[in-house]
């Protein structure tokens, strides 16, 4: 039985998060702060001929009264993210990778494994569109940091909560690049005795490989070009856009 629909859900979610709406950005109100500083001040005695001086720096800034800003957070306007593939079209290639996952694992216990932090978007989306029953794991990895190059050390943060020996294993990771993180895991997880391992990534870019593997699920083959949204992010930013978009240049945001 439906308790509440899907339509519910992300009706509550606009409730409770108007921020994601672009009439909540007109009203927010704006907060304008005035501070002076005193940056010189020297003083002698008039009996010596000499002037007091005193130097008062004035500042003011605007905010839209969202609060404080995450380390790293730049002060400037970011530029927003070009659409680079479209809302819709994502949706619509993750129901066909969850129909092939459905029917291209053989039958048995599976765990779906999704990377974080970059998967969780499509993690979410995928698991509810495979068809058989399943069990959801995470793992934590850190290979970039906040830099937009991999270092090509992949750190494992949180390891997954169960064992996934004698279980079908997906990996599912948001994008292949080098490939390296994808190869590293894969290694880690096989030693761990699953009944199978397949691999699904959103978008891989083959031009950036620096190892040979195999993904066995791939939503789009994208060129050269860093992408932020749908869970993707340049320096822990844009991972709540909807859409999967570029930055011209993922340095100066
Ligand atoms: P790889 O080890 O070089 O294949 O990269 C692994 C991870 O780097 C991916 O799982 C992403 O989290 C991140 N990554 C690679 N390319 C991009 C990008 O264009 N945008 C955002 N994250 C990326
Ligand atoms: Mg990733």
């Amino acid at each position: 039985m439906t308790f509440a629909s899907g339509e519910d859900l992300r009706w509550a979610g606009r409730v409770a998060h108007p921020t994601k709406s672009s009439a909540r950005a007109k009203e927010a109100p704006k907060v304008v702060r005035r501070c002076f500083f005193i940056v010189s001040f020297s003083a002698a005695a008039p009996s010596a001929g000499k002037t007091g001086s005193l130097i008062l720096l004035y500042c003011r800034t605007t905010t839209n009264g969202s609060g404080s800003r995450l380390p790293g957070e730049k002060a400037t306007l970011s530029p927003t993210p070009s659409t680079f593939i479209s809302a819709e079209k994502i949706s619509a290639r993750v129901r066909e990778l969850a129909t092939a996952v459905t029917t291209g694992i053989p039958p048995g216990p599976l765990t779906v494994v999704g990377v974080l932090r970059g998967s969780f978007i499509f993690t979410a989306d995928l698991v509810r569109n495979i068809e058989r029953e399943l069990a959801c794991d995470f793992l934590t990895v850190r290979s970039y940091g906040d830099a937009t190059v991999s270092s090509g050390v992949v750190e494992i943060v949180a390891d997954l909560a169960s064992p996934i020996a004698d279980r079908h294993v997906l990996l599912v990771e948001d994008i292949v690049d080098t490939g390296l993180t994808l190869k590293y895991l894969t290694e880690l997880l096989i030693a761990r005795s699953p009944a199978s391992l397949q691999t699904c990534a959103l978008l891989s870019k083959p031009s950036r490989r620096r190892t040979t593997i195999t993904i066995d699920h791939v939503g789009f083959e994208i060129e050269d070009r860093f992408v932020v949204g749908y869970g993707m992010d340049a320096a822990q930013r844009f991972r709540n856009l909807p859409y999967i978009g570029t930055i011209d240049d993922p340095q100066v945001v």
